[in-house]
């Protein structure tokens, strides 16, 4: 009898961690190594979120707090979705726990039972098909290529959907295609939702403040309300706020859902760290300029990477709707060789190459489920993503 269980054995170690140590060694040894591959928001948290958590601290919040989130912050997040989603939720129908992450997790966790299916479409972040195993269920990815755009289609999900279908993943806009559904692409899938009434949708918002042009954010509960008591609704202040370590996300959905949440989380982590809540509450309660200025740094910087990459020889680079990612095509490299001699025959074998011969550790697309492609995480400096642009450039163009 083996000491570690079946349930791990069915996860896959992470590519993305793996590029990330690979980028890490070669650092290490000395050399320049640009790393494009963090999925975090390179700015700090805004100066008055951080002064709540200190005056939290001082003020004694540092007891243990009502297992899924103190009421005065499930209070600031009815707010927000009243304000910005024109959602009304009750403090009842919301759940606060350590990252979006773990409002996902407990989500899949209180509802999966073997053999129950979630359709994933594909590019998807990383960790949906590994928390639908973790949970004893089965995802069913969807591929949605760079022709539609990223985004899922209905005749797609009606291709997906079988008696066993109890939840429907959507993640705009999307890592790690950046990709967004506007009104009209939602409407067509919640309007397909709406005759299938078993299935649920999660809808993963994470990324609901980064969005550029004149792309307007909606999500499944509000663009179809007869689907609200469906939906779970997920969110979280470490992209919004510049807050990926202080570990807060949230849910909002039907209380006997949210109560199933909270049970599980009671027999597992309890609450979320007490002077994070005070931060996020501050965050949602506060003044919402770092939004704006964030939102203007990250579309200066998807313009200059999507036109950098577009003048390589070999990469296409849809323009993104939101999020800090771009997820361009590399169909075009494939049966080549790089400019050291290593033959690329995947999105797996460019980024190896390009890594190890120019110093830029971006992540492949088969981690996300969709190939030849590959992701870069514009979340750093100007000046860096600009010696990253000519430093791929100068690959490509050597690619022979
Ligand atoms: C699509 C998506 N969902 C959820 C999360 C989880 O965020 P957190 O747990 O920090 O709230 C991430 C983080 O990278 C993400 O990219």
């Amino acid at each position: 009898m083996g000491f570690l269980s079946d349930r791990l054995a069915r996860v896959k170690p992470s590519p993305t961690i793996a590029m990330t140590t690979r980028a890490g060694d070669l650092r290490a040894s000395g050399r320049d190594i640009i790393g494009l591959s963090a999925g975090e928001p390179d700015f700090d948290t805004p100066e008055h979120i951080r002064q709540a958590a200190k005056n939290a601290i001082d003020a004694g919040h540092t007891r243990y707090t009502a297992v899924d989130g103190t009421l005065s912050l499930k209070q600031a997040i009815c707010g927000k979705f009243a304000r910005e989603n024109g959602l009304d939720y009750a403090p009842s129908q919301i759940t606060v726990g350590t990252g979006g992450k773990q409002i996902l997790f407990n989500a899949l966790l209180a509802t999966l039972n073997p053999g129950d299916e979630v359709i994933i479409p594909a590019p998807y972040w990383v960790s949906y098909p590994d928390m639908v195993l973790l949970a004893g269920g089965t995802p069913v990815v969807v591929p949605c290529g760079i022709d539609d755009g990223f985004r899922l289609t209905p005749q797609a999900l009606e291709a997906a959907i079988t008696p066993r279908t109890k939840w429907l993943i959507l993640n705009s806009p999307s890592n790690p295609s950046g990709a967004g559904y506007g009104r009209d692409h939602m409407q067509a899938l919640t309007d397909l939702l709406l005759r299938h009434p078993d299935i649920w949708v999660l809808s993963d918002d994470i990324y609901e403040h980064l969005i550029f042009d004149d792309f307007r954010f909606t999500t499944p509960a509000q663009v179809e309300p007869r689907l609200k008591d469906r939906v779970l609704t997920m969110n979280g202040v470490s992209k919004a706020y510049a807050m990926t370590g202080w570990r807060i996300g949230y849910g909002a959905g039907p209380e006997p859902l949210i109560k199933a949440m909270a049970k599980l989380q009671s027999q597992s982590t309890s609450n979320p760290c007490s002077i994070s809540q005070y931060a996020a509450e501050a965050a949602l309660n506060g003044p919402q300029d770092y939004i704006a200025s964030s939102r203007k740094a990250f579309q200066r910087r998807r313009d200059l990477v999507v036109a950098g990459l577009n003048a390589c020889p070999g990469i296409d680079c849809p323009t993104p709707q939101g999020a800090f990612y771009v997820y361009p095509s590399i169909r075009d490299l494939l049966g080549k060789t790089s400019p050291a001699g290593a033959s690329i025959d995947s999105d797996e074998d460019f980024c190896t190459a390009l890594l190890e011969e120019t110093g830029v550790a971006v992540v492949f697309g088969a981690a996300f489920g969709l190939s030849p492609h590959f992701r870069i995480s514009y979340a750093t400096s100007d000046d860096q993503l600009k010696d990253a642009m000519n430093r791929i450039r100068g690959f490509c163009e050597a690619c022979s």
